[in-house]
């Protein structure tokens, strides 16, 4: 995931990437791994590589980090870095339970930094549009809606630190809580959740209200299914359906077409505004620390139930 950070750093219009620490120690050779399939090579040309991130903070006159490191080192990295007087934008889940964000929270509060959380689906341009679509009206209440996420148990990270619920939250805090936070961006905070499953998750997500909002996570899939991430959301007076590949609006009245959705995905839109926002250049927050933490409240719930 540093390397997709990376990347979309070096891209974006506002910034520029001078440093990048990993403790096993990045060469040349260094590719952005299982999310490009391993063939994009990443470009450190002027970059200078540390292995210790103190060590980086204190050589360098640093604005932000993005913090892309195993989810159990997200709390004390991100308060490290907000502590020597930069900006962060941390890797979901934020952390690893809820007092931790607590203290990321009040660590970027002290130090008057921005915190964001990289809740990357928010800024994905389907669900980007699907929830302007829905904050707009345009298609009336929303009736019901299920989000379903499904994939291969993970084997391909550094020391398996994913495959350890202590240091990964497991599939609720890694998988399931990309749609948990969606949920909560388009409905607020839920007044209940039921999960069952262990491995192939189902939540549904209580309003009380009497709308069915639900939530599937799986890492029961065959490696050969690969991953697909899906939308539905039923409106009064239309469907908006996201196969993975293409979102279609279904109105009550007229033909079915395909919206014109934002280029790219949602790592580069988050780090495009996250830039801009450190820039000046838009000043809206998108994703409040706090409700980065609700988002692992919800997951957490999941698992309790
Ligand atoms: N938003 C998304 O879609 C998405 C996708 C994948 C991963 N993630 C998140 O990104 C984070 C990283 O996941 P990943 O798959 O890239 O993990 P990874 O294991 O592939 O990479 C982690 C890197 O951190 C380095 N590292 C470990 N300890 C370190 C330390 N103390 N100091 C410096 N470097 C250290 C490792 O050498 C490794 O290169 C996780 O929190 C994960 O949940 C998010």
């Amino acid at each position: 995931m540093g390397g997709v950070h990376l990347r979309n750093w070096q891209a974006a219009e506002e910034s520029e990437v001078v440093a990048v620490c990993d403790a096993n120690p990045i060469t040349g050779e260094a590719t952005l791994g299982n999310i490009d399939a391993g063939s994009d090579r990443l470009n450190l040309d002027g970059v200078a590589l540390y292995t210790d991130v103190a060590e980086m903070l204190a050589s360098e006159n640093l604005d932000v980090v993005s913090v892309a490191l195993p989810t159990h080192l997200h709390k004390a990295v991100s308060i490290q870095c907000l502590e020597a007087g930069v900006h962060v934008l941390c890797e979901k889940p934020m952390a690893l339970n809820v007092p931790d964000c607590d203290a990321m929270i009040a660590a970027a509060s002290k130090a008057g930094k921005h915190l964001m959380v990289a809740h990357c689906i928010r800024f994905w341009p389907e669900y980007a549009w699907a929830k302007k679509a829905v904050d707009s009206g345009e298609y009336g209440a929303v009736l019901a809606a299920d989000f379903s996420r499904l994939t291969d148990a993970p084997a391909w990270a550094d020391g398996s630190w994913l495959a350890d619920p202590a240091k990964s939250g497991g599939l609720a805090l890694d998988l399931h809580i990309h749609d948990l936070d969606f949920i909560q961006y388009l409905f607020g905070t839920p007044s209940g959740i039921r999960s069952v499953g262990t491995r192939h998750v189902q939540t549904q997500v209580d309003y009380a209200d009497g709308r069915a909002i639900t939530a599937t996570a799986s890492w029961a899939m065959p490696k050969s299914f690969g991953f697909q991430m899906s939308f539905k959301i039923m409106l009064e007076n239309a469907a908006l359906v996201f196969d993975g590949a293409s979102l279609k609006v279904y109105p009550a009245e007229g033909e079915p077409f395909v919206p014109e959705v934002a280029e790219g995905d949602g790592y580069k839109g988050e780090i495009e505004y996250f830039s801009g926002l450190l820039a000046g250049t838009n000043t809206e927050i998108i994703i409040p620390p706090e409700q980065a933490r609700e988002s692992v409240r919800m997951a957490l719930e999941t698992i309790r139930s």
